[in-house]
């Protein structure tokens, strides 16, 4: 495979030889900062990001040194055995997200996993509550609590029973948490919903109900999460504590990563969890490269997210720091195909919601032609 390869060439391995469980017509085959060019070479400004993942750019140096330097190294070595960089990442992820003890995942859906886990193990209880819309991943575990009925009731009966309760309702979130709810899960925004930020004291009022039941609180920040909204942890724009906080996405720059991080006295035992590629040194190397860089940006994260909701403030834009969310309608996708034909990657999330999550070095100038495109796209399309 070669960066020169056309779109067509990977359609047609693509419709011949892989399953189509994706809709995709374009191909990205090369990254720098935030630019990516397609498999005809044309360029484009990237506030996709691999669905807010490659915060630090693509391909940031820093980052593919780090790998590179491991790869020459040691690339894999197995849980037996102490292995390179885990230690320092799970200190590094310890002390930025303010918890007690850090376990490694292979992505998102493995971190909730292994939150569900912990919190079954540790309480006894059986029971999960999570949220409409909300998203958690696509294993068998995560999805009994990922709210979508198209993704989740094909598969059904999953092994763990939950109940979903409407975003943002306390009062229906406390009739549903009972003596036997091992845990609430929650996202701080929800992401794939359409960036969804959900009331004041909302996520305060959730941690209340599970003192009160006994049960922990899982914060879901694989989309929030490494300073997307302008602080590591989304929960952090709160006064909400949580028992177990999941993390993926941009952990690692694109290296496959997730991460859960609990509270002192929430551990797993000898033997409870594990996996043979977790916590590797090449996602360990990529994720403490990630992590220095990412220390230089966050200050001025919250002030980027600011410059886009001023550009785009007819639009009532709902905007946490680089999360952003624009309830567009039914015409989303053709707000993102006019975005693509002017040299911008936009998505449209669930709900005809316009979402987008950049690399967190995003220039100020970038920002000014994306708000520019994304304006004139709205206009044509919607208004
Ligand atoms: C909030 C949240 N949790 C979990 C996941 C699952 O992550 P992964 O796709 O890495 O399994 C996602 C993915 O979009 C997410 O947004």
């Amino acid at each position: 495979m070669k960066n020169s390869d056309t779109t067509a060439h990977y359609k047609a391995l693509d419709d011949a030889y892989y399953m189509p469980a994706f809709s995709r017509s374009m191909a990205i085959v090369r990254g720098k900062g935030s630019t990516v060019w397609d498999g005809e070479g044309k360029e484009y400004l990237d506030l996709v990001a691999g669905i807010a993942v490659c915060s630090t750019g693509h391909c940031n140096p820093t980052v593919v040194a780090a790998i590179c330097e491991q790869a020459h190294e040691l690339i894999h070595c197995s849980n037996l055995y102490y292995v390179p960089h885990q230690g320092e990442m799970a200190k590094k992820i310890v002390e930025i997200t303010g918890m007690k003890k850090a376990f490694f995942a292979n992505s998102g859906a493995e971190a909730s996993d292994g939150a569900l886990k912990l919190a079954r193990v540790r309480t006894g209880k059986k029971k999960f509550v999570a949220f409409t819309h909300g998203f958690h991943g696509r294993t068998i575990g995560s999805l009994a609590v990922t709210h979508k009925p198209a993704a989740r009731e094909p598969f059904e009966p999953l092994g763990l029973p939950a109940t979903f309760v409407e975003y943002g309702n306390l009062d229906a979130t406390k009739k549903a948490v009972d003596s036997d709810t091992a845990a609430v899960i929650v996202e701080p925004i929800q992401g794939e919903a359409g960036v969804i930020i959900p009331p004041e004291g909302f996520l305060e009022g959730v941690r209340e109900i599970c003192d009160k039941a006994g049960a922990l609180m899982i914060v879901d920040e694989v989309q929030t999460g490494m300073g997307r909204t302008g602080k590591w942890l989304a929960i952090r724009h709160t006064k909400a504590e949580p028992d177990i906080v999941t993390l993926a996405k941009g952990i690692a720059s694109g290296f496959p990563m997730g991460a859960l991080v609990a509270r002192d006295g929430l551990e797993f035992q000898k033997g409870e969890h594990g996996s043979t590629f977790a916590g590797g040194p090449l996602a360990c190397a990529a994720g403490l490269a990630t992590i220095r860089v990412l220390e230089g940006i966050l200050p001025d994260v919250a002030r980027k997210g600011e410059r886009f909701k001023k550009g785009l403030a007819k639009y009532n834009p709902r905007v946490r720091g680089l999360m952003i969310g624009i309830s567009v309608g039914e015409k989303c996708p053709a707000v993102q195909a006019e975005c693509l034909k002017n040299g911008v990657i936009v998505n449209c999330a669930a709900d005809g919601n316009l979402r987008l999550v950049p690399p967190l070095v995003i220039s100020d100038a970038e920002i000014d032609r994306a708000v520019k495109v994304i304006d004139g796209a709205l206009g044509k399309v919607v208004l």
